[in-house]
């Protein structure tokens, strides 16, 4: 075995690296991206190393395709990160597909030895909690919401003063996330991966927030909502506004949840135009 100090400080780098920008980040002011500097974008993807007379071309027309599960090919290809909601009713049905398609339980594995969920999770630790930014949705209380997927069950945490200037405080300014119904945060409890994958789980949990993430853009295509990831949330704000102590369980990863209309591509594309002429 390692020895005991440099196994918990290999681990402390580990919950660091998982974790957003912090106050005490001696970098975060000064680190300028190869981006900021404006140097040129390496290429998109890696340049074919064979001719093109030799490429195996792919369809792409899958509609023929037979789907054991309709409705597939139209949930993902439909995927897309929202950021203009309408501020329409958003029904607690709604969200409870949402936390069960993101978190759900399906059963146990052996005595409680593990939960198995809608989302894939490496050596099925799910090392996540999900908190809610609730605002506009019918039959709850505007307020911290705590998910329990064991019970499938809320449990309330607290009202907010001002949830609008809360809610843009936590996503770091970026104001538009407030127009949202709900805001979902995700937490990582570190010590439920590190206590089978050590060292390793940080990478794990990154990975497995990634699958929790699409399924929520799934399950929002599914009901014609919106959502965006959201990586770019205050680490510390999160951290004070939902009482987490910040070691033992910190935010890994965000994300509005708002109603949309189709002609809102449109502002969309407007957005994306801006972050690349602005260089963002
Ligand atoms: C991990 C992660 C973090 C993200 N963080 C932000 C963010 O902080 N703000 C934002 O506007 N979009 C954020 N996005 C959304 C991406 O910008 C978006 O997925 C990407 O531009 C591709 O667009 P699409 O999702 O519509 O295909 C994030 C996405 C992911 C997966």
């Amino acid at each position: 075995m390692l020895d005991e100090a440099l196994q918990k400080k290999l681990i402390e780098e580990g919950r660091r690296f998982t974790r957003g920008a912090m106050e005490d980040d001696p970098y975060e002011e000064e680190f300028e991206s190869d981006q900021e500097r404006r140097l040129p974008q390496p290429p998109l993807c890696k340049a074919p190393v064979r001719p093109q007379e030799e490429w195996i071309r792919l369809p792409r027309d899958f509609e023929a395709l037979p789907m054991a599960k309709p409705g597939l090919l139209e949930t993902i290809r439909d995927r897309r990160s929202a950021r203009v909601y309408t501020q329409e009713e958003m029904t607690v049905e709604q969200l409870a597909f949402l936390l069960w398609a993101t978190q759900g339980v399906k059963g146990l594995r052996g005595k409680s030895y593990a939960t198995l969920r809608t989302v894939p999770c490496g050596g099925a630790r799910h090392e996540f909690e999900t908190y809610l930014l609730v605002k506009n949705v019918t039959g709850l209380a505007a307020g911290i919401y705590h998910y329990l997927p064991l019970e499938h069950a809320l449990e309330f945490l607290g009202a907010v003063e001002n949830m609008d200037t809360a809610i843009t405080a936590a996503m770091s300014g970026q104001s538009w996330c407030a127009k949202a119904n709900v805001v979902f945060l995700w937490s990582m409890v570190p010590y439920r991966a590190e206590w089978r994958y050590g060292i390793y789980a940080h990478r794990i949990a990154l990975i497995d927030a990634g699958h929790v993430g699409q399924n929520l853009y799934l399950a929002c295509t599914g009901l014609g909502l919106g959502t965006c990831g959201i990586g770019a949330f205050d680490d510390a704000v999160c951290t004070e506004l939902l009482g987490l102590d910040g070691g033992e369980e910190y935010i890994v990863y965000s994300a509005p949840v708002g109603t949309v209309r189709e002609k809102d591509k449109a502002a969309e594309q407007a957005f994306y135009k801006f972050v690349e002429d602005e260089g963002l």
